[in-house]
């Protein structure tokens, strides 16, 4: 694929379209690219390898890019094996390169993979430059963007930020479409979104230099209209709701729960709320529930009681949530239970071990069907979860 950057910086990473779940967890039904970046100068500097999975192909890729020349410095942004499955084969094959990261970076290689002493490695600290001839690196550390020994670095001369993982997006390049902010959302809140005030430092950071180009490890190069990705970064960091919606979260059985929140979903659109989502557990991708949790502001769970404990789906959903550091929003309660509703109970708890949840009191509790006295008591909850018009 032919990626333009500029005369002298040019993108060399692949696509992975036979991938199905990123971190053996994540759906990418339109795959993921692993973004690796060569600045070709006096000195040649390669950002960054790819998944080992990809290995014969990228490097195919890279040896032709490089029409004949050498790499001097291989910068390791990250140790993750998305990105640095190819560290080992990069060394053997141009064995005068000099390895380049931080403490941490050569701390943790070890653990990952074995490499002659004599391989020449450059520590860097923040703010160190690397002048490679025209171009100059300049380094700053971004640690628990996404792991401890990430970092960024910024070229003075073409003013390009290569982000690491911030700014990145499920989705291989051949796929990509114009939504730039649906699977980066999805990435971010999934993969980076515990890590807000480490993604808060590095912004802070970045907003002293003048950026025209954000080159990040994952999905499209950003050329135009930075603010926007910026200030998306900015929102989703801070744990601010991106809009106002409400996201019903429904586990169910056998459909009578499902049934409750189709009732809900229907009254809320008739009380002119304009973002409402509904979701079943056992059916719905747990990272888009996740994703839509932080971009609304509210959010109504039910829950149904089985086997004394909380029916599956539920739990799990609520764990990520609190792995996710899920905060600042208002959450209404519902249970459904048949003979020992406890439903409710078990999910207060989950919440009430977050930080700042508004929960809605009453919470209700529903016995096996929704009948008229119910709705009643819904229309009455959701007076008090609804925008006032
Ligand atoms: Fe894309 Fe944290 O690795």
């Amino acid at each position: 694929m032919d990626i333009k950057i500029s005369d002298k910086i040019k993108y060399v990473g692949i696509d992975d379209i036979d991938i199905d779940l990123f971190e053996n967890q994540y759906p990418v039904k339109q795959g993921i690219s692993y973004n690796s970046y060569l600045i070709l100068d006096h000195k040649v500097a390669l950002l960054d390898t790819v998944d080992q999975k990809k290995e014969k192909e990228w490097i195919n890729n890279l040896l032709n890019t490089l029409n004949g020349r050498s790499i001097d410095y291989l910068i390791i942004s990250h140790l993750e094996a998305d990105h640095a499955g190819c560290i080992k084969s990069i060394v053997s094959l141009f064995k005068d390169i000099t390895l380049v990261g931080n403490i941490k970076t050569f701390t943790m290689l070890p653990q990952f993979i074995t490499i002659n002493e004599d391989v020449k490695k450059l520590v860097i600290k923040e703010n160190e430059t690397l002048n490679l001839g025209e171009h100059t690196l300049r380094f700053l550390l971004a640690p628990m963007v996404h792991w401890p020994e990430v970092m960024v670095t910024y070229e003075e001369k073409e003013k390009i930020l290569f982000s690491a993982d911030a700014f990145g997006k499920f989705s291989a390049l051949i796929n990509e479409d114009d939504d730039w902010a649906c699977e980066a959302r999805r990435y971010y809140f999934n993969i980076v979104g515990k890590y807000g005030i480490p993604v808060q430092n590095i912004l802070k950071k970045v907003s002293l230099l003048d950026i025209k180009i954000i080159c990040p490890l994952h999905g499209p190069i950003l050329k135009e209209n930075l603010s926007y990705y910026l200030s998306l970064y900015n929102i989703w960091s801070s744990y601010i709701p991106e809009d106002k919606g409400i996201l019903i979260v429904v586990s169910t059985l056998h459909g009578n729960t499902l049934k409750i929140g189709e009732y809900i979903k229907e009254e809320l659109i008739k009380k002119g709320e304009e973002h409402v989502k509904l979701y079943d557990l056992s059916h719905a991708d747990i990272s888009e529930i996740v994703e839509d949790a932080f971009r609304y502001d509210r959010m109504i769970l039910l829950g149904v009681s089985y086997d004394g404990g909380l029916f599956i789906g539920m739990e799990d959903f609520l764990i990520h949530l609190k792995m996710k550091a899920y905060q600042n929003r208002t959450v209404a309660l519902i249970e459904n239970g048949s003979w020992a509703p406890c439903a409710n109970k078990l999910m207060q708890a989950y919440l009430e071990n977050m930080k700042n949840i508004t929960l809605i009191k009453p919470f209700i509790t529903i016995k096996s069907t929704i009948k008229e006295s119910d709705k009643i008591a819904i229309d009455h909850l959701l007076e008090g979860i609804a925008v006032k018009k």
